[in-house]
């Protein structure tokens, strides 16, 4: 699609689709800025849910309307989710979060290695994306290597790619981007190295989903997992698991549980008004961009995101390196970035900004290495109390970065 084509975002309509908007913190209006922990509701989610439940629930597999009902919804929520990502929707499953999932593929994926082999992670990652895969190796011997960050750049060292990834590599697990510093990866390029050599590729999608049009195949990911929290919905996992990975997959599962995905990663019953809800937040997502079939408006709206947010972004990260003391962690600007700012305040422990930020201005920020935890220790923030970081949604505003600005401009240490 030609750039004059993205949609605008109606920041004002958008805003009114959020109930959450409307709390107040000690009389002021609070601004959301910790989209990275876990975005806002919208209502199109919040009515999916109530009314999932109003009309009666059911579980599957009945001949009564509730149960059939919450069938054609999980379709057409696994239809919905596939829109996004340019997958099948049996390829589609859902759970509790991404971690738990990724746990469950670590897993299933585990009984195909052999002592000896070995499996990738990254330094940039959340541990979500590396723990699952560190606990699978040990369990079968497997040895394990990691791609390492470039401190300074805060990229990951591609140029090691060919020594790191190689014949005895079975899988490599990378972020798409970095819910600490923002840094979008060239997945594309590390897919490529590691199915040269028959890896298999685990692309955790939880930060970058709400920010970027991600296509599953453009990636090359044979698992892209994320999280509906992060995209306006509620909590419920996703995984999409390629189908020619289907046959390597040895899930725990109960016996007489289907033998295929999605179905057998699906332990247990389904969170179904979650479900619901998660295919209210697409919708409300769809509604943002234009086009014809869904997967046209979510590609679309995910163009108009990007195109809202990234100015914003900007003008964030120059604010705070305009001010003294203020250190922000970003890779450099012709590296692609999510509107994920972590910054540290020279002589305030991040948890005593976020304090003061929230107390002067109603901001809500959040501190911490949140679970980066290993870049969090290669930038020499780890034992600090980590970085503050503000991370906008298509619900922020330029007054709300201002209101941030204004407001840290009063904690500067004199
Ligand atoms: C990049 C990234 N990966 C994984 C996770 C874990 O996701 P979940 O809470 O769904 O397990 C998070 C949560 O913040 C995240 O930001």
């Amino acid at each position: 699609m030609a750039e004059e084509q993205v949609p605008a975002i109606d920041v004002s309509w958008v805003r009114q689709q959020f109930p959450a908007l409307q709390r107040t913190y000690g009389g002021l209006p609070v601004i959301y800025l910790d989209g990275p922990g876990g975005s806002q509701v919208t209502q199109a989610a919040i009515d999916a849910m109530t009314q999932y439940m109003r009309a009666g629930g059911g579980n599957l597999h009945g001949v009564f309307p509730t149960s059939v009902e919450t069938e054609v919804l999980l379709a057409q929520t696994r239809a919905a989710v596939a829109a996004l990502f340019g997958a099948h929707p049996d390829e589609v499953a859902f759970g509790a979060n991404m971690t738990t999932l990724t746990f469950a593929l670590a897993r299933a994926l585990a009984p195909t290695w052999q002592p000896g082999d070995e499996v990738v992670v990254t330094e940039m990652d959340h541990r979500a994306n590396v723990d699952p895969w560190l606990r699978a190796a040990r369990d079968r011997g497997v040895v394990v290597r990691w791609l390492r960050v470039n401190p300074d750049r805060l990229t990951l060292e591609l140029d090691d790619l060919e020594t790191v990834i190689h014949q005895r590599t079975r899988l490599v697990a990378v972020g798409a981007a970095s819910n600490a510093v923002g840094t979008v990866q060239d997945v594309a390029r590390i897919a490529r190295r590691a199915h040269a050599v028959g890896a298999v590729v685990a692309v955790d999608a939880v930060h970058a989903a709400p920010h970027l049009v991600l296509q599953r195949d453009t990636l090359d990911a044979d698992i892209l997992v994320c999280s509906a929290y992060k995209f306006f919905g509620p909590h419920v996992g996703i995984a999409v698991v390629r189908r020619s990975l289907w046959k390597q997959l040895h899930v725990y599962k109960l016996e007489p549980a289907p033998e295929t995905p999605p179905d057998c990663l699906e332990t247990g019953t389904q969170n179904h008004e979650g479900i619901a809800g998660v295919y209210g937040a697409l919708s409300f997502i769809a509604r943002l961009g234009r086009g014809v079939t869904l997967h046209e408006r979510l590609q679309s709206a995910m163009r108009a995101i990007e195109a809202y947010e990234h100015p914003l972004a900007e003008k964030l990260r120059a604010g705070l390196r305009a001010l003294p003391g203020v250190k922000v962690y970003a890779a450099p600007d012709e590296v692609p970035k999510t509107p994920t700012v972590a910054f540290t305040v020279a002589g305030v422990p991040p948890r005593q900004v976020c304090e003061q930020l929230l107390e002067l201005a109603g901001v809500f920020v959040a501190d911490g290495d949140f679970y980066a935890s290993t870049l969090a220790q290669r930038v020499g923030v780890a034992g600090r109390g980590g970085w503050v970081r503000a991370g906008l949604a298509p619900y922020n505003t330029e007054e709300d970065i201002d209101t941030l600005l204004s407001a840290l401009v009063r904690i500067l240490p004199a």
